[in-house]
């Protein structure tokens, strides 16, 4: 329903608004099994880059879910709408000059490459969080692989719907073998590399 409508530039733009935080607006999209360890690691990397003065904005599935997401349920065409909304909402803070996390099963390909494609080439990280599926059904932390072994849950991530790896992703974190602080330092130095890119 985009008849009638014409962008409006603004005079204030994302460079800007960037500048004024002193840093360059970026998404990091993590991508992972449910209990992957997607969320922990999201909230360590925010506050790691809260402390070094960065403004940051963490979207965490279960929290989108209770609230913009709220009508969207698993099945497929929910989940792309869940991903499509949220990467919109990634390009709103990015616009705002923010440091985005997000934290989403986000377990199609296509919907990763929508997101991407909508939140830009240059401001967009890719990190998979391999965490394998008996791994996370071992930790099982919120139940939730339990019910959807019984039949409880239908559509349950890994269960009985799939979840497609990233092929090419920048980062991917082995949560079984590597620290938390590890990983949350290797992430950071590939922040740090690519905003140099970036603005070379
Ligand atoms: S996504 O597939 O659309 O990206 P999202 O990350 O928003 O999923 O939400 C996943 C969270 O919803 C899980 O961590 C889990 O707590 C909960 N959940 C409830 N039902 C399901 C289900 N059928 N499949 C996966 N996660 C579910």
């Amino acid at each position: 329903m985009t008849k009638n409508l014409v962008a409006q530039a603004t005079l204030v733009g994302s460079d800007q608004r960037g500048q004024l935080k002193h840093q360059r607006p970026l998404v990091i999209w993590f991508t992972g099994l449910s209990g992957s360890g997607k969320s922990t690691l999201a909230n360590a990397l925010e506050l790691a880059l809260a402390d070094s003065k960065r403004h940051t904005y963490l979207l965490d599935g279960d929290n989108i879910r209770l609230g913009l997401c709220q009508d969207l349920g698993f099945s497929d065409a929910d989940r792309k709408e869940n991903i499509r909304r949220i990467s919109e909402v990634a390009k709103l803070f990015i616009d705002a000059g923010l440091i985005v996390i997000t934290a989403f099963i986000s377990p199609f390909r296509s919907d990763r490459d929508l997101a991407r494609s909508v939140i830009g080439e240059d401001y967009f990280i890719e990190v998979f969080i391999d965490t394998p599926l008996a791994e996370c059904e071992r930790r099982d932390p919120k139940g939730l692989y339990g019910k959807a072994r019984q039949g409880l849950i239908k559509n349950f991530t890994g269960i009985d719907s799939a979840y497609e790896a990233p092929e090419n992703p920048h980062i991917k974190i082995d949560t079984t073998s590597e620290h938390l602080t590890d990983s949350v330092d290797r992430i950071l130095e590939y922040i740090d590399a690519r905003i140099k890119t970036n603005t070379a």
